[in-house]
């Protein structure tokens, strides 16, 4: 079977009727005849995708591409990030603005600039690291003017980031008046602070502290406060990068109670564990580094099974990249390594490898899980997540019967590590095909500078359906019965 590439970005009006509901998976092969009986112009190239699976390009919900943390800044910029992303098969990707001072408007203006050098779409969410007026006014304006729908609140990285209950209820609430979704790195700040204190007094300087001074206890504490105080305000939530079960039987309990509670997992929480933290090289065990930590394993099989049960419903990666030398910043002292690790190039593959070959999930699972069900978390669906007319032209081309290996060698980030290194599995990406172009296809990526386009994203995305009448709800049962009481005054 042929499969027709028009070469500008114009894809959507080709005649092949590749699927037409949500999500959407369709072996070429199925559509024999079309390549016979279709005249084909000038300018139109064919590939032949014979028994492979034709998809949505995937769309990572989570990344930090030139972010400033802890010191340094990450090596992967917007260009090296999405290279490395495009030849995994992801063709658009979320990324964090993080405020300068505070300032969002300075926050977004400075990654305005970063982001000049795209080779695919991306979109911003914002962290929120202060509260005064000015925040709250702006974050009207990036709802309103500037395309952002949803706010990140770190309850951990204390002196930093770190925000407090206070400040997250007002976040919560101002959130759900603009109809931006809020969304919670849950680690419990405070008690990851005391236990980092703890193990220095242990003597405990390696990178095996980062994973003791945080535990998965203070990270379902988190989890469960975050939930707990957006159904208080009513207002829907997303918990970025859910690492442990812990956390995740946290998302399992308010989903079931009917809360809207979404639960990203990360690539490296379903397929590694911390084992490697204990690694006697610094080097080999601070790679590893990221926060809330990979956990012991029997965390990610936990992870992956509420994945395949609907209990969590989309995968990142939390693609923070630093290489051996900004590791090396905390040799002495685990609290000063850098905390992240990749993920964009890898995704895919993983996912595909570790979900669909297991027969843990199906291939529109995978779809769903990698692309639609972020498209429609933050309202891009169908422009994004779809083959569908009128949709861009994002779109991959996997082959079940081919395998990938890992390598930081060959691999795209600028990094010259990879937490994956020397993983094979089954499924390769062949062809990646970013707004109606080529840009991977035989081992060749062509991405250039510049080509991305920023996507501005709506308020107001279906976990909001309801939310109003649930609001008048809780106020009228406030109000009936009207309690009447009688004051009894001594005589
Ligand atoms: O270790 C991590 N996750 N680094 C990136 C910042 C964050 O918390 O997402
Ligand atoms: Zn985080
Ligand atoms: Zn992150
Ligand atoms: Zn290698």
């Amino acid at each position: 079977m042929d499969f027709r590439r028009y070469p500008e970005s114009n894809f959507c009006s080709t005649p092949i009727k590749i699927g037409s509901l949500f999500p959407i998976v369709v072996l070429l092969s199925l559509l024999s005849t079309l390549s016979e009986s279709n005249q084909v112009g000038d300018g139109v190239t064919i590939i032949d995708a014979t028994g492979k699976y034709v998809m949505p390009g995937g769309i990572d919900p989570h990344t930090h591409l030139a972010m400033e943390f802890m010191g340094t800044e990450t090596i992967d910029d917007f260009f090296s990030g999405q290279a490395a992303a495009l030849a995994g098969g992801t063709t658009m990707h979320i990324d964090f603005v993080i405020p300068v001072n505070g300032n969002l408007t300075a926050g977004f203006e400075a990654y305005v600039e970063k982001a000049k050098i795209s080779a695919m779409d991306y979109g911003f969410h914002m962290a929120i690291t202060k509260w005064d007026e000015a925040v709250s006014k702006d974050m009207e304006v990036m709802v309103k003017d500037k395309g952002i729908n949803s706010f990140k609140f770190f309850m951990a990285y204390k002196g930093s980031l770190m925000i407090n209950d206070d400040l997250l209820l007002e976040g919560f609430k101002k959130c759900k008046s603009l109809g931006a979704l809020a969304m919670v790195h849950a680690e419990n700040g405070d008690a990851v602070f005391e236990g980092q204190k703890r193990m220095i007094e242990l003597g405990i300087m390696g990178p095996e502290g980062h994973a003791l001074s945080r535990p998965p206890q203070l990270e379902g504490e988190a989890t469960g406060r975050a939930i707990r105080l957006a159904g208080f305000v009513n207002t829907p939530l997303y918990v970025v990068h859910v690492m442990s079960i812990d956390a995740m039987e946290e998302v399992a309990k308010a989903r079931k109670s009917g809360q809207k509670v979404i639960g990203e997992p990360v690539v490296s929480g379903l397929v590694l564990d911390d084992t490697v933290l204990w690694d006697s090289d610094f080097q080999t065990a601070a790679k590893f580094v990221m926060s809330p930590p990979i956990r012991a394993p029997g965390h990610g099989k936990a992870l992956q099974a509420a994945l395949s049960n609907g209990v969590l419903q989309l995968v990142g990666t939390d693609h923070c990249t630093f290489n051996s030398t900004q590791k090396s910043l905390g040799i002495d002292d685990f609290r000063k390594i850098p905390n992240g690790v990749n993920g964009l190039e890898e995704r895919m593959h993983l996912v595909w490898d570790t979900m669909v070959v297991s027969g843990q999930i199906s291939v529109t699972d995978f779809v769903r899980m990698t692309s639609t069900e972020c498209a429609r978390i933050f309202n891009i669906y169908p422009r994004k997540g779809a083959i569908l007319v009128g949709s861009d032209a994002d779109i991959i081309i996997l082959n079940p019967n081919s395998s990938f290996e890992i390598c930081s060698k060959s691999h795209h980030s600028r990094s010259d590590t990879n937490v994956y290194e020397g993983r094979k599995g089954k499924g390769k990406v062949e062809v990646t095909i970013a707004g109606g172009r080529v840009v991977w296809e035989n081992d060749e990526l062509k991405a250039v500078p510049g080509r991305g386009k920023y996507v501005k994203m709506r308020p107001f995305n279906y976990l909001f359906d309801g939310i109003e009448k649930a609001d008048a709800e809780y106020l009228s049962s406030l109000r009936a019965p009207v309690i009447r009481r009688t004051m009894h005054v001594a005589a």
